[in-house]
């Protein structure tokens, strides 16, 4: 079978990338990742990548600076790439980039959209502003990408609960275990079976 060819843009850390990585052969099927595109230098998620021996290219905005999105669009269609998964991405992607690819850039957010989202809110902060809120329930939204922050269709929630001692922390820690690397492997392997049906008919 021909898989759906998968890219991973992250900024940082890459435990999400890490769980696509594992979810490979179980989880995902359909899809491949070929490819980790990092925009901060050193990011720890491209060693994940190496260690998995996945290709692992850095393109930063400092270096690039006007051409940032014309060179990781030029990478994206030399590898050929099918999927986007934005996992822990730090910079917003301009209305021209999404046009690129429609339905074919999933992006993970660590609250219960529409709460706790759009402009500013990412890492810590989401948990911060669920913990002031008071709300009980959190957890984690895996959605496809337009041009409004957080905006597009969603593909998957899960509820994560949360307890009265919790700090950011604590509670960033659970939602990741609890519901984004569970959820994010799934939409990958839903997207790419889509996508796979479609080049059979
Ligand atoms: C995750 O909380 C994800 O939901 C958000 O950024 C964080 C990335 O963490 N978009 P990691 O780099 O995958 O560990």
């Amino acid at each position: 079978m021909n898989k759906a060819r998968i890219a991973v843009l992250v900024s940082g850390g890459g435990t999400n990338l890490q769980a696509l990585l594992d979810a490979q052969g179980s989880v995902i099927n359909s899809g491949e990742i070929v490819l980790v595109i990092s925009n901060k230098e050193g990011a720890y998620a491209l060693e994940r990548a190496k260690m998995a021996d996945v290709e692992g290219v850095t393109i930063t905005r400092k270096i690039y600076g006007d051409a940032f999105e014309k060179t990781i669009l030029d990478c994206l269609s030399s590898h050929k790439i099918d999927i986007i998964v934005l996992a822990g991405f730090l910079s917003v992607l301009s209305e021209d980039f999404v046009k690129h690819y429609p339905n074919r850039i999933i992006n993970i957010h660590p609250s219960l959209i529409p709460k706790h989202c759009g402009d500013g809110f990412y890492g810590l902060r989401v948990h911060e502003s669920v913990l002031a809120s008071g709300d009980k329930v959190t957890g984690a939204t895996v959605h496809f990408v337009n041009e409004v922050t957080d905006g597009g269709e969603i593909i998957f929630q899960k509820e994560v609960e949360v307890l009265p001692d919790d700090t950011p922390e604590i509670l960033q820690k659970r939602v990741m275990e609890q519901a984004e690397w569970i959820l994010l492997p799934k939409a990958c392997e839903l997207v790419s079976k889509k996508i796979i049906e479609e080049r059979a008919i």
